[in-house]
């Protein structure tokens, strides 16, 4: 079943296809009529998996790419340079302001390709054909774009809405473990903040991959669509991040990938929101769900080094963090917690 999303924005709207082997009946109903050629953007190991494909799915719509372009895959590629040579590429295949990008790849690939689609003639349209699972039930939405600096990562970007989604999960028999685990800590954390039926279902592992991501893409659609410049809702998102981005630092970004992170830094964020009166069977249901995904569940670093790692995140204000906690699983709320009764709360 192909599921169809709208997801509005100031200068409109977009759907957002998503579904099980819907990657064809997706792209025929996509109106291609207003765009004057079409070019491909991928990774280098997407592409050998599923660029034949894909060229085939666009043939059988009619659709003969104008060119595509396809970089060495991983984070290392998403940076200025590659988006210098895409811009090249553009021009050697002569797109024009009327041209349509399409995305196929993980987060890196969307990022850096929504972000030469922003820039490439002040702005060109693109479609985000996302393969990850965390790239379908995260990044492709929301229209945030960009690439890492070398003092950090996404230091350059712009907000570009897509002009669609297509979230085919057949991508994902050809995904390794991984990137599934790092997805799935990201799912989780959709059911503790807005559907606890959502959060049931993935921990007893009742509910199939398309389901679980039609979900999620509604979830963070809504949250979106909502707070389009991130100035209000769109930090709950963010739950489980404070202390998983020291997590994730603290394991010099090797030993638990950004989902595995976060998953620990939601037990973290439960302990705080038991010290702060949330109710107690939060931090149990969610290290069942871990367990029942196999993420890791270690909370082994020193609460103080936890801390110091987390004071340089983003949403410190002063001597307070701003945690998003949750009032029940399926229902948050942003709190400021003082820095220095943070160590006591999560001992
Ligand atoms: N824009 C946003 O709102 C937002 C949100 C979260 C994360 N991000 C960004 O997303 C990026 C991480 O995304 P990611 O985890 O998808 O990384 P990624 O794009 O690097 O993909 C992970 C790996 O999986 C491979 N791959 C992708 N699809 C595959 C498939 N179907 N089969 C086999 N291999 C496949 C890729 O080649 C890569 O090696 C980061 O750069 C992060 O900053 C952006
Ligand atoms: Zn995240």
């Amino acid at each position: 079943m192909m599921e169809k999303i709208k997801v509005p924005h100031a200068a409109g709207e977009y759907t957002i296809y998503a579904g099980e082997g819907i990657l064809k009946d997706a792209f025929g109903e996509f109106d291609f009529s207003k765009y004057d050629r079409v070019f491909l953007v991928s990774d280098s190991n997407v592409w050998s998996l599923w660029g034949e494909k894909m060229t085939e799915v666009l043939a059988s719509c009619g659709i003969t790419l104008a060119g595509h372009y396809v970089f060495p895959a991983g984070e290392t590629s998403k940076r200025l340079e590659t988006v210098s040579d895409m811009y090249a590429a553009f021009a050697a295949a002569s797109l024009t302001r009327r041209s349509i990008l399409i995305a196929l790849g993980g987060g890196v690939c969307g990022d850096m390709t929504g972000f030469a689609a922003a820039t490439y003639l002040r702005g060109i349209a693109v479609i985000q054909v996302p393969t990850t699972l965390l790239s379908q039930i995260d990044s492709s939405i929301g229209g945030k774009t960009g690439v890492d600096l070398a003092v950090g990562k996404n230091l350059v970007g712009a907000f570009w809405q897509p002009a669609a989604v297509i979230a085919d999960s057949a991508f994902l028999d050809t995904l390794p473990r991984r990137y599934i685990d790092d997805g799935m800590g990201e799912a989780i954390k959709y059911g503790c903040i807005w559907d606890e039926q959502l959060f049931d279902a993935i921990a007893d592992k009742s509910i199939d991959r398309a389901e679980m991501i039609a979900r999620c893409m509604k979830i963070k659609a809504e949250v979106v669509s909502t707070d389009e410049r991130d100035t209000g809702l769109r930090a709950i998102l963010n739950y489980g991040h404070t202390i998983g981005h020291a997590v994730e630092k603290l394991g010099g970004f090797s030993r638990f990938s950004h989902g595995e992170s976060v998953g620990i830094g939601m037990l973290y964020a439960a302990k705080v929101g038991e010290a702060m009166g949330c109710p107690k069977d939060i931090y149990g249901r969610i290290l069942a769900a871990l367990q029942a995904w196999e993420l890791p569940t270690v909370m082994d670093y020193a609460p103080e080094a936890l801390i110091d790692a987390a004071r340089a995140d983003k949403k410190r204000e002063g001597d307070e963090i701003s945690f998003v906690l949750l009032e029940k699983i399926g229902k948050c709320y942003v709190k400021k917690v003082p820095i220095s009764e943070l160590a006591g709360m999560i001992q």
